[in-house]
């Protein structure tokens, strides 16, 4: 009894200030027996300081009062998480000020819940509608968190929680609406952590033309996740169905909704719209006993609704420009507000654009997140093709898509009016065919050849055919295909995507090396053609017989993986196309022998710039800057936007390579999954990372998340900045380290004496300083404290108040100090442009 009661009165133990300890005694006294039930029934109701449990014992429902309130709530919570996270409240906005609340069914066979000791009216009721005879229902707790109701002739539920949806949504919980019922379940957030009323942001399936996720704010959207497009939702592209979650979207005569399953049931995950609008998906960790956040949203400019008004696109990896463009044949409404980087008027059609019947067609946008289909229309038995035709016919229709992206596009997305809430994606998005008049038509075929944008397929209305056009299809007639023409046209601005595009289709037929055209190119991989030596294999130059230059990693013969999986895993990393990351050109697997091939950068890696004196003078503070922002961008690439979320585990100055303009290229990403066994994110006895890289969690206890890469970003930043290495930075007092230096003149407010003296006095102050604060919130001990990549970029990016970092990990003495250290067995080079250190735990 004695210690069922612990059990039972430590889930109101929690208290933190003198005044929780007291209340809570208070609270024992008065209830000095605590009883755990399993079911409620009329003749066994729950009272506060009781606690209702599931079959297993996984949930626990209860009174409770969040944050520094003393207000009681009933709610449920995670019985076996230690740090209590309610995830369901009862009575949100009517509280009890004492602990006299009492649970409930009355003789009609409904659950109440009434205080203070008096017959008045219930606070909170389940209110169903029949009336159930004396003794016939119970309320419990299912092993899924539901709370319900139950009428136990033929078990029938008559009330259940998942059906009254708080601020988080769990496995088995859906959102959206029950076709049936008429009862649509939204999540809303908490108005403060203290008060789980209704706070300002609603998350919800939204009906209105074709169905979308939305998080509003006060009613006016917020932020929104777009439809779904058979894979994922069109605005949320890091989430898809592949390795963690298991994600259904459901939508029929009986009810519209989202819901997921964890695919290792053992992983404890919630979703929660937070009371500052933000939707976080946490996982927990039972190793650190604390949530870790996996992602939120929306988490960049780009991601609020409709920013850049409409008919405009809106870009957060336009470098040092404007975020928002204007769709093509669109222009700003306001130029001026437009060079004064506001762009929340949008844009118009350019006067004098005739898209009806006068030879207009449809530009391709690709990877973006399609408009707000609140008012578009839908057609599933339409192609793509038919769609086309559909939109053209109608010259109210503006743009068009596929509803699904499955099996090439499945049917039709159509919009009737202006465009709004579109963005880019670096990587994964949907293409969306925007009507232009004839003359953006003929412009952007003028401009092909040169180097661009956007991809064109021009459809030719039957009615009016524009004598410039006559001309060019005679000209171009080869590329004719049954009325449309197809051909690659680009724009000025921005070279990159037009990259993107070509090497897309060239993975499409991922080229295998032949092992006697690489052994020749390698001199049968003579010692004079060795790079470096790294964990995973050795690295060479190789040189095709066409002069082509190529880097060459031999993967040694024990990183065990079948062929198959091994050509998979090469050609899943080798679409991960980014002007940040190096190029993977192919692979080669014979005999035994697997390798791949990559680009070969003649610059080869930072760390011989960084760390060798005549070489650092050539790096100003500019060109240091834009190496520090292009590794961000590439860790953000491939923890966010790329179809893969990839955490790299070994970033270091070594692993970052540089073209011969100096772009810093990220090499070695991927390594984990091609070399065989790796897990999204979580735990891993074989710890690959380089000492004074790596974040105290994933050194110590083998946690990676996108959290430790976030960690070596910021070490790797402050050694640019600083021009010295993490390790080894003082010689007198080795367990010193950068990190620790800097963090000690930043709390005198000295940090700038770490700058380079080489930079002289080149540099703007401001700019570094907010660079070093940056790199000091990337380096903090807890994971859950550092930012992510996406807020890396921004603040980086960004002249905005940053918060002030915590006390960094001093990871270089902990690993010291540890039972086993690592550098028993590290083997390291960094002369190769390839390097790769590797680091054995047990
Ligand atoms: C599921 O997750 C648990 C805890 O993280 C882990 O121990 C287990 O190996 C995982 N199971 C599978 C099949 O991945
Ligand atoms: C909401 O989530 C964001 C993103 O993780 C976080 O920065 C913010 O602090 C959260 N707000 C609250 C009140 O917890
Ligand atoms: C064009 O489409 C809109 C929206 O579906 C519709 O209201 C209108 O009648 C259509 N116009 C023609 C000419 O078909």
């Amino acid at each position: 009894m004695a210690r069922n009661m612990l059990d039972c009165c430590d889930k109101i133990r929690d208290a933190t200030t003198l005044i929780r300890l007291f209340y809570t005694l208070l609270l024992l006294l008065h209830r000095s027996h605590c009883k755990t039930l399993k079911s409620i029934s009329p003749s066994l109701p729950l009272h506060d300081g009781d606690v209702l449990l599931s079959e297993n014992e996984v949930f626990a429902l209860g009174f409770f009062s969040p944050g520094n309130s003393t207000r009681r709530f009933i709610g449920t919570w995670y019985n076996k998480v230690s740090e209590q996270t309610v995830f369901w409240v009862a009575n949100r906005d009517r509280s009890i000020n004492d602990t006299s609340g009492v649970l409930s069914i009355n003789s009609h066979g409904d659950l109440l819940l009434h205080c203070c000791n008096n017959g008045s009216s219930a606070i909170w009721a389940t209110n169903i509608s029949t009336t159930i005879s004396d003794n016939a229902t119970i309320a419990q707790l299912q092993d899924t968190g539901n709370f319900f109701l139950l009428q136990k002739l033929g078990n029938r539920v008559l009330w259940q929680s998942f059906d009254h949806l708080t601020d988080t949504l769990l496995p088995f919980m859906k959102l959206g609406l029950d076709r049936r019922t008429g009862m649509d379940r939204v999540l809303t957030s908490w108005r403060s952590k203290d008060d789980p009323g209704l706070g300002n942001f609603t998350f919800r399936i939204d009906l209105m033309g074709y169905p979308q996720l939305f998080l509003y704010k006060n009613g006016a959207p917020h932020w929104r996740g777009g439809p779904w497009t058979g894979l994922r939702w069109s605005g949320v592209p890091m989430v898809t169905n592949k390795y963690i979650f298991n994600i259904s979207f459901v939508n029929d005569q009986e009810e519209v909704s989202l819901s997921y399953r964890m695919r290792n049931t053992s992983i404890i995950s919630r979703l929660v719209t937070n009371t500052s609008g933000m939707i976080q998906r946490f996982i927990w960790h039972a190793g650190d006993g604390r949530w870790n956040e996996l992602y939120a949203v929306p988490s960049e400019e780009c991601e609020y609704y409709n920013g850049c008004g409409p008919n405009s696109n809106c870009n957060p990896y336009n470098m040092n420009q404007f975020r928002c463009t204007c769709l093509p044949g669109f222009e700003p409404r306001s130029p001026a507000d437009w060079s004064l980087r506001d762009g929340s008027g949008g844009c118009i059609r350019s006067p004098g654009a005739s898209t009806c019947r006068s030879g207009e067609g449809f530009v391709k946008v690709a990877l973006v997140k399609v408009p707000d289909t609140s008012r578009a229309y839908v057609n599933m038995s339409l192609s793509l093709k038919k769609c086309e035709q559909e939109c053209l016919k109608n010259c109210s229709c503006t743009a068009y898509t596929s509803v699904d992206e499955r099996n090439g596009g499945i049917g039709c997305l159509a919009w009737y009016d202006d465009l709004l809430d579109i963005r880019t994606f670096s990587d994964i998005g949907q293409d969306l065919y925007i009507r232009v008049d004839a003359a953006v038509v003929a412009r952007l075929m003028k401009k092909k050849g040169s180097s661009g944008k956007w991809l064109i397929v021009v459809t030719v209305s039957a009615g009016v055919i524009l004598v410039l056009l006559i001309v060019l299809f005679i000209t171009k007639k080869r590329r004719r295909r049954r009325g449309t023409l197809s051909a690659a046209l680009f724009g000025d601005d921005e070279s990159q995507n037009m990259q993107d595009l070509e090497y897309d289709s060239r993975t499409l037929d991922f080229p295998s090396f032949d092992l006697s055209t690489i052994a020749t190119a390698t001199n049968n991989f003579s010692f004079i053609n060795k790079l470096g030596q790294g964990g995973f294999g050795s690295v060479y130059k190789g040189v095709l017989d066409n002069g082509r230059e190529l880097a060459i990693k031999r993967l040694s013969r024990s990183s065990g993986q079948g062929i198959k999986e091994f050509k998979n895993e090469v050609t899943l990393i080798a679409k991960l196309q980014h002007r940040n990351l190096v190029k993977i050109l192919g692979c080669c697997v014979q005999e035994d022998e697997k390798m791949l091939i990559y680009e070969y950068l003649p610059n080869k890696s930072l760390d011989l710039f960084l760390f060798d004196e005549e070489k650092r003078s050539l790096l100003d503070w500019r060109k240091r800057f834009e190496i520090a922002m292009g590794i961000a961008r590439g860790i953000l690439y491939l923890h966010q936007d790329s179809r893969l979320r990839i955490i790299h585990r070994d970033l270091k100055a070594s692993n970052v390579l540089l073209d011969s303009s100096m772009n810093p290229k990220i090499s070695d990403f991927g390594m984990a999954r091609i070399c065989g066994g790796d897990q999204i994110q979580g735990k891993t006895r074989r710890v690959v990372g380089t000492y004074g890289y790596m974040a105290p969690e994933y050194a110590m206890r083998g946690l990676f998340s996108i959290k430790s890469d976030v960690y070596s970003f910021g070490v790797i930043l402050l050694e640019i900045i600083s021009g010295k290495r993490n390790n080894g930075f003082s010689q007198e007092n080795p367990s010193c380290s950068l990190v620790d230096y800097v963090w000690e003149l930043w709390k005198e407010g000295l940090c700038l004496d770490i700058v380079d003296l080489l930079m002289g006095d080149m540099y703007s102050k401001r700019e570094v300083m907010r660079c070093i604060q940056v790199g000091l919130l990337c380096v903090q001990e807890f994971a859950m404290d550092r930012p992510t990549m996406s807020a890396v970029v921004f603040m980086l990016g960004n002249d905005t108040r940053l918060p002030y970092p915590k006390q960094p990990a001093f990871a270089f003495n902990r690993i010291k100090g540890r039972a086993n250290p690592p550098s028993s067995d590290e083997r390291t080079n960094s002369v190769n442009n390839m390097s790769l250190t590797i680091v054995e735990a047990r």
